[in-house]
């Protein structure tokens, strides 16, 4: 039986894709005899309703210098973190000298912004190669994993927060409790803890199964976020449903009673109630989607090889490691992936071991389907890759069902 994370209650599988390999784990070919696998399972706890994964990956195997996500690679999402620094700054960091914490941050791509406003900013980012990128423009990191100890110095470092930010990184912190004792320990009476993940709403609806892998560890609603946050005398008191990597949830949360809740936490909270989100009859309808949408993609690819096309991916994602992965696709029905990503060119897809080609070369020559990996940017990549289409290439995504656009 396996315990939840978050209250020692026991976890309900509801889908299991077998042996996994880490999804950021981009090898070279000399080097894939020595890769991580472990058992890809997600569960919901019976007690309190946290969607988790079954497994725990050791951290510093995920995050360390080699890791090769860089968060500045899509223009949407640029622009989507400059958006988010203007409204923390407008918000919440109006102050004489307020100062603002990011868990997770990156390349710098949020607190660039916050220091070109001149206000006081530090990152807490693991992964050294990334957290250097920031601090070549000029932004404060410390290479370190958020956790109680980490922000208890900082703390006495440098005083209280006013803003902790995280974006994609919560979800990937199994030990959730220390890190609600790292906010407590640092966040301003009156600041706010504010992040934001993919939400398992958006992900059953939208059969986005790809979302589950190592890294995200939790896929939150705001009922469990709520539930979380009050074990360690906190209160979820907003949320905001936004667009990017396919359907996330911003939540702020502050000290229990130091801030009114937003009437829509109550509303997204009994709609989550109404669809029946942690009750595993749903989450088991997902699992008969993955199911499907695996089978689909890969007599399509089969079909397309019979019938002589040439066939590529786009977008070397973590995401498509799943579904690579779990569909049994290799390089006999996908040659090759492009991606614009340095650190991943070059390397092999983890698992599936299909080769990954500069992006630069998509046009040398164009293959006649594509399978768009990064679905979550398809407006960005569609119109970038404008002459694929307009020689007579097709798009292929699987989500929400396999489809040729
Ligand atoms: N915030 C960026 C990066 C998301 S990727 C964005 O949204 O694009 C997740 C990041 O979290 C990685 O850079 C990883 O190194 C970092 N991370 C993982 N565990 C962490 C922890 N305990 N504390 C701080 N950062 C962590
Ligand atoms: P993304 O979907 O953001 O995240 P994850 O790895 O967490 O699933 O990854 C996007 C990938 O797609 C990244 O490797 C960069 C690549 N990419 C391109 O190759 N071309 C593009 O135009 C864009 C926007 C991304
Ligand atoms: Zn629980």
């Amino acid at each position: 039986m396996t315990r939840c994370r978050i209250c020692g209650g026991q976890v309900r599988k509801f889908f299991d894709f077998g042996r996994q390999p880490l999804s950021d784990d981009f090898r070279a070919e000399e080097d894939v005899a020595g890769a991580y696998y472990f058992q890809l399972a997600v569960g919901a706890c019976a007690s309190c309703s946290m969607v988790q994964l079954l497994e725990e990956v050791p951290r510093e195997r995920m995050f360390n210098y080699d890791y090769p996500y860089h968060s500045s690679g899509s223009q949407r999402m640029r622009e989507h973190f400059a958006q988010t620094a203007r409204d923390l700054l407008a918000a919440e960091l109006t102050g004489p000298d307020p100062f603002c914490v990011e868990i997770g941050s990156n390349d710098g791509v949020m607190l660039g912004v916050v220091k070109d406003a001149g206000v006081r900013h530090l990152g807490v980012e693991p992964s050294g190669g990334v957290a250097e990128l920031a601090r070549k423009d000029g932004v404060r990191v410390r290479t370190d994993f958020f956790e109680e100890s980490t922000a208890a110095q900082i703390a006495a470092e440098e005083g209280r927060a006013d803003v902790i930010y995280a974006a994609n990184t919560i979800c990937h912190i199994p030990y959730l409790d220390s890190v609600f004792r790292g906010v407590d320990a640092l966040l301003a009476p009156d600041g706010v803890f504010v992040f934001e993940d993919p939400y398992l709403g958006d992900i059953v609806e939208r059969h986005t199964f790809d979302q589950i892998y190592d890294e995200h560890f939790y896929l939150f609603t705001a009922t469990s976020v709520r539930d979380v946050a009050r074990r360690f005398g906190f209160e979820l008191v907003g949320v905001k449903r936004l667009p990017v990597h396919g359907g996330e949830v911003r939540y702020t949360i502050a000290r229990a009673g130091a801030r009114p809740p937003a009437p829509e936490v109550e509303a997204l909270i009994s709609e989550e109630a109404r669809r029946g989100l942690h009750d595993l009859d749903t989450l088991k309808g997902l699992g008969a989607g993955i199911d499907r949408i695996c089978d689909d993609l890969v007599a399509l690819l089969r079909d397309l090889r019979e019938r002589g096309a040439r066939v590529a991916g786009y977008g070397a994602t973590a995401k498509s490691a799943t579904v690579l992965n779990y569909a049994g696709i290799g390089a006999d029905l996908l040659p090759c992936v492009y991606d614009t990503t340095p650190a991943k060119i070059g390397r092999l897809m983890p698992g599936s071991h299909i080769p990954i080609r500069s992006a630069a070369e998509f046009g040398r020559p164009y293959p006649d389907y594509a399978v768009l990996f990064a679905w979550n940017h398809t407006e960005e990549i569609v119109a970038r890759e404008a002459e694929f289409t307009a020689q007579g290439g097709r798009w292929i995504v699987y989500v929400p069902s396999v489809r040729i656009l």
